[in-house]
């Protein structure tokens, strides 16, 4: 169900391009992203290499500005409303200061009492299951990629509950680990009913994780297909081998060998 609040997200016509429009990287890009109240929308954004999905999150993020077209977010164009936090491709963990510390920055930053930040900032650990962690630097040899990655999403999860932007945030872990980043994500989406917009590249994690799935390609890479995933809540290891899943996961491989 839909409400009559304004979009969560909403791109309209967007464009990239580095040599002032002779050239584009991205054209007329289309997406709304709507609020679901009482759950809140799990978008997962597909694509080719190099197509631009990261850019794209870069402009909702409010970390980079389009050509031409236009990003609001709930209703407001992207220079009045604040940006939003985004998890990266790499860890992006600042590894000079500790665990907890990291979490408790975007909330120091608004002004908050230490005390009290750090009381949510625990809080956060513990939801990405850092617990007992939470004192030591956040870098490699102190934590692994996996554990680096949970402190960024909990540092992300701070600073705008609402809308959670994630590009990539299992690459360059192993599969395992990956999939508990995957899980991890899940939980809390149905715990904090976000937005969440991930990116990601493994089709069958798209489909077992998103409720509406957005491909894109071509050249320039515009939107492609919307696909929406109306598979039960919370998928089981049972979704992996039902019928409708099978058929979307057909249905996006066959797409992205074409694209
Ligand atoms: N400053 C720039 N000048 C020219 N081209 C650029 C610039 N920055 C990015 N690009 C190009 O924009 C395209 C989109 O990049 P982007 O990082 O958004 O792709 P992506 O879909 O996230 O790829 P991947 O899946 O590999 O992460 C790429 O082809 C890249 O080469
Ligand atoms: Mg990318």
């Amino acid at each position: 169900m839909t409400s009559n609040a304004p979009h969560v997200i909403e791109l309209q016509d967007i464009c990239t391009s580095y040599d002032q429009g002779k050239t584009f990287i991205i054209k007329d890009f289309n997406m709304v992203v709507e609020d679901v109240p009482d759950s809140g929308e799990f978008i997962v954004l597909l694509g080719k290499s190099g197509c631009g999905k990261t850019t794209l999150l870069k402009y909702i993020a409010g970390l980079a500005t389009p050509y031409s077209g236009r990003i609001l977010i709930r209703g407001n164009s992207r220079e009045q409303s604040p940006p939003i936090s985004m998890v990266f491709q790499e860890p992006s963990a600042l590894e000079h200061y500790s665990v907890l510390k990291n979490v408790m920055l975007p909330l120091l930053y608004r002004g908050m009492a230490e005390s009290e930040a750090a009381e949510r900032a625990m809080n956060m650990v513990k939801a990405v299951g850092l617990e007992g962690h939470e004192h030591k630097y956040a870098k490699f040899g102190k934590l692994s990629g996996g554990q680096l990655q949970r402190v960024v999403i909990a540092r992300s999860l701070i600073a705008n509950p609402g809308i959670v932007l994630l590009d990539e945030p299992n690459r360059g872990l192993d599969n395992d680990t990956g999939l508990q980043i995957n899980l991890l994500i899940a939980t809390l989406w149905r715990q904090l009913q976000s937005t969440i917009l991930l990116v990601t590249h493994q089709i069958e994690q798209a489909v077992f994780l998103g409720t509406k799935l957005f491909v894109m390609g071509g050249k320039p890479a515009s939107l492609v297909r919307q696909i929406d995933v109306k598979l039960p809540v919370p998928r089981t290891r049972e979704t992996l081998h039902s019928r409708e899943f099978l058929e979307i996961k057909n249905q996006i491989d066959d797409l992205m060998f074409q694209l």
